[in-house]
């Protein structure tokens, strides 16, 4: 089966103005015309206060435009909260959901989290299943993280931690949706901290992905689900990482920051 790729510019709390949204997104769209390849969706993610202009900057080109977030509910008295229904009418198409940097460590003894409470907000698989099962009833395309700290690695739970979160987001989740669903898989560790998964690991940690949802629905649909790789993507490692076969794309971060850095991964993965 083929997949397209897609690759995501998670931008996190970076580039949140009108202007400085408008320039990198100016930016990426003047890098993309000198790409000859095609084939790939793009995704850009930045954050909430940047969606209206980014959409504006964005015109006509076929960039997708994500969000960072969302809630469950479609309105009501959750201060602070964004309903599906706010992004879809901003011309958001897809959403990121359950970021290791969103998902709640809390009272969990893990020497290597940064015990930055302000940094994390307690998302849990149960959360990341409302959201999902919100998202794509709003029509948007869920872009699920998941994935395992240092310690559960070196303790060799991998491959349970990564099973129990597709587990989790998939919920009462038909097989019909589960296809609209991209996974992105990021490992805690590799985070913004410039140390990459190796692509063997990653492809096979990326594949335990795809055999969880074959677990839970026909081997048909874990073909169609795509999975992305995240953490400390860059140009000089994604042509490897890309072109594993379980390997559909990547959510950035820090590279998604500089136009010409998320142009060249976008090109190896349309290579
Ligand atoms: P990074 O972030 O590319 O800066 O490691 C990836 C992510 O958090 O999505």
């Amino acid at each position: 089966m083929t997949r397209t790729p897609i690759v995501a510019g998670n931008w996190k709390m970076n580039k949140g103005t009108a202007q400085e949204a408008t320039a990198l997104i100016n930016e990426l769209k003047a890098a993309l015309l000198e790409s000859s390849g095609n084939g790939a969706e793009v995704v850009v993610c930045p954050p909430f206060t940047a969606l209206a202009a980014a959409k504006q900057a964005i015109g006509a080109s076929p960039i997708a435009l994500g969000a960072q977030n969302v809630f469950w509910k479609a309105s009501g008295a959750y201060t602070g909260q964004i309903a599906p229904q706010m992004l879809v009418d901003l011309g958001v198409s897809h959403v990121i959901i359950g970021h290791s940097e969103a998902r709640g460590r809390f009272g969990v003894a893990e020497p290597d989290f940064t015990p930055d409470v302000l940094k994390q907000f307690g998302e849990t698989d149960v959360t990341v299943n409302r959201k999902t099962r919100a998202a794509l009833a709003a029509g948007l395309v869920p872009i699920v993280c998941i994935g395992e700290t240092l310690t559960e690695r070196q303790n060799g739970h991998t491959d349970v931690v990564v099973q129990t979160q597709v587990q989790g987001a998939l919920e009462e989740i038909g097989s019909d949706d589960v296809t609209r669903i991209v996974f992105a898989y990021e490992p805690v560790w590799a985070i913004g901290t410039g140390e990459v998964c190796g692509a063997d690991e990653a492809d096979r940690v990326c594949g335990v992905v795809r055999a969880a949802v074959a677990a839970l629905y026909e081997e048909t649909a874990a073909q169609a689900v795509r999975v992305q790789y995240g953490g400390s993507m860059k140009p000089d490692n994604a042509p490897d990482l890309l072109t594993r076969p379980h390997i559909d794309g990547g959510l950035i971060g820090g590279a998604s920051l500089k136009a010409s850095d998320f142009a060249a991964i976008i090109r190896a993965a349309q290579s």
